[in-house]
């Protein structure tokens, strides 16, 4: 069947601070430049959510959607805009994707209809509370989530509309999946895969771009 990859890339960057998170660049591409390039040459289409008022930038082989409010509501929109068998979304803001953790969602997908890369927690884990360490938490079993994350864009479809007929929120779309009842596998991720967020986050990415690139 045919694969689309979803890109939402329509949040504003207010942590940063540097405008549209997405039209940011490091090692001279911008964020949502790299994961198109990423994402490409594996799929048969790429849509990309942008904020109102804004284009793709010239070159990219993209289509461009609209962006909503939420996350949510722009993966949403870009689900509403494909017709492909299998969605994989992807957050703009995590540019370096390994092509074979892409190789593996797919694969995984396949079989499940839901997977998403996740990495296992490798730090303590407590509960603070009021800036004190109020208890632990034990990590096994525990996984960060990432993006990508695969469906079968029907599933998808189903559990962006009973969250919107339900008023629910989540982070992300593998959780929407998973309190319809549905399995989502969790697939290795990788640690290239961490989401720019804070200004930090773009000095290691920064950094980065020197491995990546070379
Ligand atoms: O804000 P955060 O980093 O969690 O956003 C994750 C991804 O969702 C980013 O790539 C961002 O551009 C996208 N997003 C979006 N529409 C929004 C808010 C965020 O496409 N309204």
């Amino acid at each position: 069947g045919r694969t689309a990859a979803l890109i939402p890339a329509a949040g504003s960057g207010t942590r940063l601070g540097r405008g549209p998170k997405a039209f940011v660049e490091v090692g001279g591409i911008s964020l949502l430049a790299r994961s198109v390039a990423a994402l490409a040459p594996l799929v048969d289409e790429v849509l990309v959510a942008l904020p109102a008022g804004m284009d793709l930038p010239p070159g990219l082989p993209a289509r461009a959607v609209e962006g909503g409010d939420t996350r949510q509501q722009s993966v949403a929109r870009l689900l509403a805009a494909t017709g492909a068998d299998v969605v994989l979304v992807h957050d703009a803001a995590r540019p370096f994707l390994p092509g074979a953790v892409v190789g593996a969602l797919l694969e995984a997908v396949a079989e499940t209809g839901a997977a998403t890369v996740a990495l296992p927690v490798a730090d303590t884990l407590v509960r603070g509370e009021g800036g004190l360490r109020v208890e632990d938490v034990p990590r096994e079993d525990l996984w960060a989530v990432q993006t990508p994350q695969a469906f079968r864009r029907e599933l998808l479809l189903r559990a962006h509309a009973q969250a919107r007929a339900q008023g629910v929120a989540a982070t992300d779309d593998a959780g929407l999946v998973a309190r319809l009842g549905f399995p989502v596998r969790l697939v290795p991720g990788d640690a290239r895969l961490f989401k720019v967020t804070a200004p930090g986050d773009l000095a290691l990415a920064e950094a980065l771009t020197r491995v990546w690139d070379a």
